[in-house]
């Protein structure tokens, strides 16, 4: 184990009173960056640092297993490591970063280069792997470095990427099978999506028309069909409609299906995009109409297995471009878990739920030693005033995102991430 300047064993810490899920007082010891142990009456060794938890909400730090930091290539968007910032604020302590940056994350070298600029970071970082037509090849090689833990496949074209074709997606999906490596997809069908294109007039306000639900549906039904050939385990990405759930329950393979859904399709709807701001909301794929939104809501206990924020930072000055040269993407990483704290707060889904939505589900299914408060597993952790009413964006909160904008900005909400530790080290406090 590694000694500090003081003679201080890094990455050991003790956690004094905390609130534990369970509604019961008790105190953390971490060693090494694990859980060593955790209950009430626990007593601190000596010479271990104290963090004192004033009797906050303790939760295993959220895994955010779908985010767009934009290094290398976008680095005015945001970087590895304000990205990272940006996750550790919001209580989130590990996150897969996607392969659409420049160069596209889809060789074995641009991969290393990702994992050497992460060498710093606050967060844990794994990086998806892309599926690209030639790099059939490069797969098992990015997955020995540890740090691959899914490959995402863009089955149709959204920012900086275009869709991979069936036969190539077959190819993939049946290596990945192989390899035991999940897959991530982002589900449009590349021919609906071009069928809309003379249909509707190029705006914000018809872009969920440009991309419509049925898409979705269209290509869910491909990846299942896939899925159901190749023995895969599969995750769904940001799904915008309930009936993506109905679909994997029928599927047959639900036991190695996972679906996620990102805060955006979650708590925002047509209905949020207003001028003069409109253009903000451009996303892929796009915001639905409101019950399409609540429909999906209602999910969060059943038919939901996972949220992941999809945080794709653009700069205000790009989004407020017109439609057609605004990029798609909302930021999301740091209010992820905010928002599913609200979600608590407002009586929708209980604390357990929470943890199964934010880390526990994410955990098991990606193979990480994460998402529970026992002995053992890592010491990726946040505190939590669940009783505090803030605004987001407003007052004391500043975006940590390098893109300095919310789509969330004024939503008043109640839960706040206060103080967040990866492997047993304080990154965040907001003391
Ligand atoms: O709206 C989106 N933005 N959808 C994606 O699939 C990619 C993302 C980005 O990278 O900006
Ligand atoms: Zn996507
Ligand atoms: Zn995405």
């Amino acid at each position: 184990m590694c000694k500090g300047a003081e003679g201080l064993a890094m990455n050991d810490l003790f956690i004094e009173d905390v609130r534990l899920p369970d509604g019961r007082r008790a105190g953390v010891l971490v060693t090494g960056g694990r859980i060593e142990s955790i209950g009430p009456d626990l007593a601190r060794p000596a010479e271990v640092p104290v963090l004192p938890g004033k009797g906050r909400l303790l939760l295993p730090g959220a895994i955010d297993a779908h985010v767009h930091f934009r290094q290398p290539g976008a680095e005015y968007k945001e970087t590895l490591l304000s990205g990272a910032a940006s996750a550790v604020k919001g209580g989130v302590t590990t996150c897969m970063d996607m392969p659409n940056t420049s160069p596209p994350t889809t060789t074995l070298a641009a991969l290393q280069e990702k994992i050497r600029l992460a060498q710093d970071s606050q967060a844990n970082l794994y990086f998806n792997f892309g599926a690209a037509p030639d790099n059939l090849d490069q797969v098992p090689a990015a997955l020995e470095t540890g740090r691959v833990k899914a490959l995402k496949i863009f089955m149709g074209p959204s920012t900086g990427q275009g869709g991979l074709a069936p036969e190539f997606m077959e190819r993939h999906i049946s290596q990945a099978a192989r390899l035991g490596l999940p897959v991530m997809v982002h589900a449009e069908d590349i021919d609906d999506l071009e069928n809309e294109q003379d249909r509707w007039p190029h705006d914000v306000h018809h872009h969920h028309k440009l991309r419509p639900a049925g898409a979705e549906l269209k290509a869910v039904a491909q990846a299942l069909e896939l899925a159901a050939s190749h023995p895969v385990k599969l995750i769904i990405c940001h799904v915008t409609q309930a009936e993506v759930c109905r679909m994997v329950e029928k599927s047959g393979i639900g036991d190695r299906v996972r679906v996620e859904a990102s805060p955006h399709h979650l708590f925002l709807s047509t209905g949020s995009i207003k001028n003069p701001r409109e253009n903000r909301f451009r996303v892929n794929p796009p915001l639905r109409e409101e019950e399409r939104r609540s429909a999906l809501l209602a999910e969060l206990n059943t038919g939901i297995n996972t949220l992941g924020s999809d945080h794709a930072p653009h700069t205000l000055e790009e989004k407020e471009q017109e439609y057609d040269r605004a990029p798609s993407g909302l930021p999301g990483v740091e209010y992820l878990l905010p928002l599913a704290l609200d979600c608590c707060s407002k009586g929708l889904i209980s604390i357990q739920r929470l943890i199964e939505l934010t880390s526990l589900n994410a955990a098991e299914f990606l193979g990480l030693n994460k998402g529970r408060l026992e002995a053992g597993y890592d010491a990726d952790l946040v505190l939590v005033d669940p009783e505090h009413v803030w605004n987001i964006g407003a007052g004391d909160d500043r975006v940590a995102s390098k893109c300095g904008w919310t789509p969330y900005e004024g939503f008043s909400i109640t839960g706040r991430p206060e103080v967040t530790i990866v492997s047993g080290r304080i990154v965040y406090s907001i003391d």
